[in-house]
């Protein structure tokens, strides 16, 4: 069956709080849709390593220096700039869908795919870290529920969501291929869009 090429799908955007697992999800979901799809090769991208690389320090010193919200404009061009990619698994920073145009850029070039789990789990996964500028204050656990909470609606937007809770990395991304096959979406070799059928 030809999809509508109004319907075609390019990239799988990874959204969900930070400590989800996007972007180790991310790497082995590339891999394992390059193995599966034998003929053609997926790439992945993480965007807050695309800012930092660009700007030369860490998202923690541009929080520090210029802001959020300057972080903001950097992540938003960044994402710009990767949308017009095809066959990216593009993991995001956990605010890229707090700005209304960065979610329809990302519906319309691509599959948007939110990963969730619990504050606990979160917790666990980010503590070792401490280049979250947004969870670096005092009770990281509280921020996180109050993020979470605020931010809900907001990642309920994606076309699937995906629970990640006591699961490994393989076992997120197996679930991810599974979801995508499917589902049958098609993913376009033209720029510009694609979809469910
Ligand atoms: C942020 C998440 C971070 C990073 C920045 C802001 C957020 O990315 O973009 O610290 O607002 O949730 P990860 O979700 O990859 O940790």
């Amino acid at each position: 069956m030809v999809s509508e090429p109004s319907l075609q799908k390019m990239n799988i955007y990874l959204v969900g709080f930070m400590g989800t697992g996007k972007s180790s999800v991310g790497r082995l979901l590339a891999k394992e849709k390059s193995r599966l799809e034998s003929r053609s090769q997926w790439n992945f991208v993480d965007l807050d390593e695309l800012i930092e690389l660009k700007e030369q320090r860490r998202i923690v010193d541009i929080f520090a220096k210029d802001g959020e919200a300057y972080f903001r404009k950097l992540e938003k061009k960044i994402l710009n700039q990767v949308s017009t990619q095809k066959k990216f698994v593009v993991a995001c920073g956990g605010g890229i869908v707090l700005d209304k145009g960065n979610v329809s850029l990302m519906k319309k070039t691509g599959i948007m795919i939110c990963l969730n789990a619990t504050p606990e789990e979160i917790l666990k996964r980010v503590s070792s870290s401490n280049g979250r500028p947004l969870l670096n204050v005092d009770k990281p656990k509280k921020r996180i529920e109050l993020l979470l909470k605020m931010r809900a609606p907001y990642y309920m937007q994606a076309d699937e969501v995906i629970e990640t809770t006591g699961l490994s990395v393989k076992q997120v991304a197996k679930k991810i291929s599974k979801i995508l096959a499917g589902k049958k979406y098609i993913f376009s070799k033209a720029r510009g869009l694609a979809a469910k059928v």
